[in-house]
């Protein structure tokens, strides 16, 4: 069954040229008001779900890739997951406007902790890793997916993935988009890179031990860090890893295709240049691909070189 939807609405702020395609940033701006459909309380990770299942080959365009982690599939495998049968886990509506093109759209949604709950995964699984038709990533750790509920997008005015865009939307939010929202868990406001947590376009999941896929800042000169590196490191994994990767296989996007070292060498001697850049790109780069971070305070900046500039060459 579902509930009646209650609706929200916040003027959407004139188009931003420089807003990233891949992001949607509105579902922070608005007020997505909801009630769950069925119990309220959190299900996060209480009761196994029915279990997805996964398939060894596509059979659809809007088939979710899963790599990873998985009991029943090679490592370097790739399953299958019907939009069908995820649309199938319980769902909840919210009403939204100014998201998915011009005007307020109900929005059908899968709680990513129901989700994590039904998919057939290793136990010592600890982070879902999504990747996007662009290059563009996002980390989501199984504690935030518990505190913050993000959702995946299931359906669109009633629409799935195979019918979008919606109209009045010029790009493909789909096949798959992912958000999160201050009016489904109200902490959501106060992190720092919520943005970072809305990735549209998604094409992939990896099922991953957040240990494993970014081991290499845990190591080296990471490995016995300052607090200061510490902060660095936690802002580089919440926004920086969505576009650029780490060093050897150390995960994150591959939107940004500047070195990793060509980086900490900027943090390391040039890091005014390096602050400024990431405060707002385009005002050295009037073509940047590269989102602003206007939001980081002048202590977030030098943690940020201090964590980048100890993988500097001495
Ligand atoms: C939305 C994707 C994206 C995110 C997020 C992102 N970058 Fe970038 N970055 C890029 C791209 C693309 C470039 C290449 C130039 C351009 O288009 O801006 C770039 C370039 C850079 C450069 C310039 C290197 C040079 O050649 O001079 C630096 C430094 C940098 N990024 C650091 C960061 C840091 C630090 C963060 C995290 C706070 C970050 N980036 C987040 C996409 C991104």
């Amino acid at each position: 069954m579902r509930a009646p939807a209650v609706t929200g609405t916040l003027p959407r702020p004139a188009d931003d040229p420089r807003r990233p395609a891949h992001l949607s940033l509105l579902f922070f701006a608005v007020a997505a008001l909801f009630l769950l459909s069925g119990a309220a309380a959190p299900a996060a990770f209480a009761a196994p779900g029915p279990g997805l299942r996964l398939a060894a080959e596509r059979r659809a365009a809007t088939d979710l890739a899963v790599t990873g982690l998985m009991p029943d599939a090679p490592r370097g495998s790739t399953r299958y997951l019907a939009w069908a049968d995820l649309a199938a886990l319980p769902r909840t509506r919210l009403k939204i406007a100014g998201e998915f093109g011009p005007g307020e759209r109900e929005v059908a949604v899968v709680f990513l902790a129901d989700f994590w709950a039904a998919l057939p995964r290793d136990k010592s699984s600890d982070t879902l890793l999504a990747t996007c038709a662009d290059g563009y990533a996002s980390v989501f750790r199984a504690d935030f997916i518990r505190d913050y509920r993000p959702f995946l997008v299931v359906e669109i005015d009633g629409r799935g993935p195979g019918e979008w865009p919606p109209p009045g939307l010029k790009m493909n939010p789909g096949p798959y988009v992912i958000g999160v929202s201050a009016a489904v868990v109200p902490a959501v406001a106060d992190l720092v890179d919520a943005g970072h947590k809305r990735p549209w376009r998604i094409t992939g999941l990896e099922i991953a031990r957040f240990s494993e896929r970014f081991a290499g800042f845990y190591r080296g000169p990471w490995a016995r860090p300052s607090a200061a590196v510490v902060a660095g490191r936690e802002l580089w994994l919440g926004a920086c890893a969505s576009c650029h990767t780490g060093p050897a296989d150390t995960f994150g996007g591959t939107k940004g295709d500047r070195p990793f070292e060509l980086m900490a060498a900027h943090a390391a001697h040039n890091a005014p240049y390096l602050t400024l850049y990431v405060r707002n790109p385009t005002d050295f780069v009037p073509t940047a691909k590269m989102q602003p971070h206007p939001h980081y305070s002048d202590r977030q900046l030098d943690e940020l070189v201090a964590f980048l500039a100890l993988a500097a060459p001495k």
